[in-house]
């Protein structure tokens, strides 16, 4: 067995090539990469010829330049998932599925399988796939990317524009798992000093805390009432957002906090106080760069950090912009994110008109059929990671069977 701790990255994007960068410069990792996307595979290997550079933007204006290589990238599981401790999969929510079955024949006892980010319904989705294997597995959700980053040249160069302060993530850990290396700091040692990664209560907790929560409400109150007709410029997308939209947002937030009670009651000793309303989330994360914290609306108005952030639009004629409804804000926001908080919320006995509102219109707009009136019944329901779509339809086998909730 390698005495290096072996670190593999799934993906080939601006994340994966940051996390892959920076593990690689740890004299005690050996970093490895699956990429299974085109023929990314070859075209970053055949640049591996020299080092790779990450740009480091630092929060006092100033750059720190990284050199660093990743010892192998590959299309071919069989070479870096046998032996690998943990794995990350840093890639849109819809292409973790390809990434688990290729994985599964490959993965051994004690690998920790960690979403960078994971998205709501990231370890339904890995134990279905994993299967038996999955109780000898742990897995990691991560909510979100730890930097703000950017690809300049495939394979050669990226930029990494911002770290996220603090970044919570839930463990889910297999019951025949026997993990030596003690798991959050472990994380934490692969992607550096920071983010400070803060442990979340359990898997539950930071699904019904995911940020794809955000983009659904602002797309739908955005244009819904849309004449169709092509605009001269793109609408800024959380600084412009309205009273409307963010009454939306804040009513599938409570949704979120009222199901989080409403399981606490239910299922004895567990804690889910870790779920906050994305006011309150909002207040936390990006204190320093919000100027009026008076309400929900005038803190995303005014958050720097969404400086310049435009709908998703696409160029119909020179100028004319319509909106881009297959964007990952609802393409993946909808089934890997909204859909599985409306399963929670259905198993734990509360209503969710804001959410149920939001979901109807937007599974128009994507030509799927999740809910019909207020329940998830759907005949696309089977395309979600919402927990019935894994034949999970009580509240408490979601806590219980073969992995501890909380390790
Ligand atoms: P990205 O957009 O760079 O990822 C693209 C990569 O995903 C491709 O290079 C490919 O490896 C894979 N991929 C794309 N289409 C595929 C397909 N059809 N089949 C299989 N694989 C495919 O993503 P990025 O920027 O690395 O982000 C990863 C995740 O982190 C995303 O969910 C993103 O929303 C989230 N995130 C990204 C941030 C950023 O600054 N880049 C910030 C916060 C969150």
């Amino acid at each position: 067995m390698s005495e290096k701790l072996v670190v593999l990255t799934c993906g080939g994007g601006n994340g994966a090539h940051c996390l892959a960068g920076l593990a690689a410069t740890r004299p005690d990792i050996e970093s490895r990469v699956l990429t299974l996307y085109s023929d990314e595979a070859e075209r970053w290997s055949g640049k591996m010829g020299s080092n790779m550079l990450i740009t480091v933007h630092g929060d006092d204006g100033g750059t720190k330049q990284i050199e660093t290589k990743p010892s192998i990238v590959t299309k071919d599981p069989k070479q870096v998932v046998p032996g690998a401790d943990y794995i990350f999969l840093v890639v849109p929510a819809f292409a973790h599925a390809q990434y688990f079955e290729a994985m599964a024949p490959y993965i051994g006892n004690n690998t920790v399988i960690v979403g960078l980010p994971g998205q709501a319904g990231f370890e339904f989705e890995c134990m279905h796939f994993l299967g038996d294997k999955g109780k000898a597995c742990t897995m990691v959700t991560f909510e979100s990317l730890p930097w703000a980053c950017r690809l300049i040249e495939f394979g050669k160069n990226v930029e990494i524009l911002g770290f996220k302060d603090t970044l919570g993530a839930s463990v889910l850990k297999g019951k025949q798992c026997n993990l030596t290396r003690p798991i959050i700091e472990t994380n934490q040692y692969i992607l550096g000093e920071k983010p400070k990664v803060r442990r979340v209560q359990n898997y539950i907790a930071v699904t019904l805390m995911a940020k794809s929560i955000v983009h659904p409400p602002i797309m739908y109150g955005r244009w819904a009432a849309w004449d169709g007709k092509p605009l001269s410029e793109k609408p800024l997308f959380y600084q412009g957002i309205d009273e409307r939209q963010a009454e939306l947002l804040s009513g599938i937030s409570d949704e979120c906090v009222e199901t989080s009670k409403a399981i606490e009651k239910k299922i004895k000793g567990l804690d889910m106080s870790d779920v906050i309303h994305v006011f309150d989330w909002y207040k936390n994360y990006y204190s320093d760069q919000i100027t009026d914290k008076s309400n929900l609306m005038m803190a995303m108005r005014t958050n720097k950090a969404y400086d310049g952030l435009v709908h998703p639009m696409k160029e119909v004629e020179p100028g004319k912009y319509v909106p881009d409804f297959t964007y990952r804000y609802m393409a993946e926001d909808v089934p890997e994110g909204i859909v599985p908080m409306k399963g929670i919320a259905e198993l734990a006995g509360v209503s969710t008109p804001y959410l149920d509102e939001v979901i109807t219109w937007c599974q128009g707009k994507l030509n799927k059929e999740y809910i019909i009136e207020s329940k998830l019944s759907g005949k696309d329901v089977n395309k979600t990671r919402a927990p019935q779509r894994y034949g999970i339809n009580a509240l408490e086998d979601l806590f219980r069977g073969n992995f501890e909730t909380t390790p």
